[in-house]
């Protein structure tokens, strides 16, 4: 895919965690954030050449969307790119439910068009990707991607736009050192095959690979993510004490090695960003070499940690 300007970024911005109220402990991700904090993410994200920002309606329903519409205005609309879906299950019940989802979403970022849209999930392939041809035509969504697809869903995602046209150019599933299903279900290989940009979802397993979070410091009480992840943190000790291991060798922290790792498997890691010390990590991930040795330790230690962290909404791929 060639997103128009600039060249695809090595690493793209999500802002899930952007639709919580900003209270500790609140919502999906219960971090503190202001919109003051987004900001500076924002203006060091783009300082360093990060400029693709990935968030979906859903999100807080509709206050992703919202706030970073409000961070990015300080920017003219030709130094960033946006991504964000259509998720069927919040589908309106007019005559075309994608494109009213796309104007909802238009509106609440402050544009008229987006760069790259995504179907959210594969809830009915045959019905909803066909309604992505006439916003492809009327310019108003410049590249399309499916999320959360398997392979058999992503070929006749491709088939149906490929008779107008088009095709999938980009793929966002969740992959992290934890959860590589799609690798070995070869979707990963597929996209290398075919062309298509590996947007990788949740690298950091929401901050759980961070090796900021353990038993004595857990993900914020309150919060989906610490009903998840909590549990396992124990289990994870050996894989992020070797990710922070690795990473000192190379001036680097835990988070940015987990970064890289994705990176160096050919993906495009979306990381969910929340505080401006994340960026430098994203700049500091992009120049970490890892050798194979490394990379098959990790992958074994992540094995032995033995846990499933496939999301609530993810289907076996
Ligand atoms: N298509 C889909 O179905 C789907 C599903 C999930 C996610 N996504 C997209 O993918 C993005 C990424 O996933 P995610 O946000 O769920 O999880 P993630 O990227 O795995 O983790 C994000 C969390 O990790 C922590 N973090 C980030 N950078 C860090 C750093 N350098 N050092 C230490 N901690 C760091 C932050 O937590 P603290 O606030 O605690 O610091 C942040 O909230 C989302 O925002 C969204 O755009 C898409």
């Amino acid at each position: 895919m060639t997103i128009d300007n600039p060249k695809t970024p090595t690493v793209a911005l999500g802002t899930w965690a952007w639709g919580d109220s900003g209270e500790t402990g609140n919502g999906y991700f219960g971090s503190s954030l202001t919109q003051a904090g987004l900001e500076e993410v924002a203006d060091k994200a783009h300082a360093a050449g990060f400029t693709l920002w990935d968030t979906a309606i859903v999100y807080g329903m509709g206050r992703s969307e919202t706030v970073l519409g409000e961070v990015l205005k300080r920017y003219a609309r030709s130094d960033y790119q946006l991504s964000t879906k259509f998720t069927p299950q919040a589908a309106g019940t007019g005559d075309d439910p994608v494109a009213d989802m796309l104007e909802q979403s238009l509106a609440r970022l402050g544009t008229d068009y987006i760069d790259l849209y995504w179907i959210h999930n594969p809830a009915d392939v045959a019905r909803w990707t066909p309604h992505l041809i006439p916003l492809l035509k009327s310019g108003k969504v410049k590249h399309v991607g499916v999320s959360n697809h398997n392979l058999s869903e992503i070929e006749l995602a491709n088939q149906i736009l490929g008779e107008a046209g088009f095709r999938v150019e980009a793929i966002q599933n969740h992959y992290s050192l934890l959860y590589r299903s799609s690798e070995d279900a070869g979707i990963l290989d597929y996209c290398r095959n075919h062309g298509i940009l590996f947007f990788a979802y949740m690298v950091l397993e929401q901050g759980a690979l961070s090796g900021k979070y353990s038993p004595e410091n857990p993900l914020p009480e309150g919060s989906n993510r610490a009903e998840t992840y909590n549990g396992m943190l124990p289990q994870l000790k050996a894989l992020t004490d070797k990710l922070a291991s690795i990473g000192q060798s190379q001036g680097a922290a835990a988070p940015d090695v987990a970064t890289a790792w994705a990176i160096a498997k050919g993906t495009t890691p979306i990381i969910g960003v929340t505080k401006p010390d994340h960026v430098e990590g994203l700049v500091r991930a992009g120049s970490i070499t890892l050798t194979a040795d490394e990379i098959a330790e990790l992958e074994a230690l992540a094995d032995a940690a033995n846990v499933n962290t496939r999301g609530w909404w993810e289907q076996e791929m």
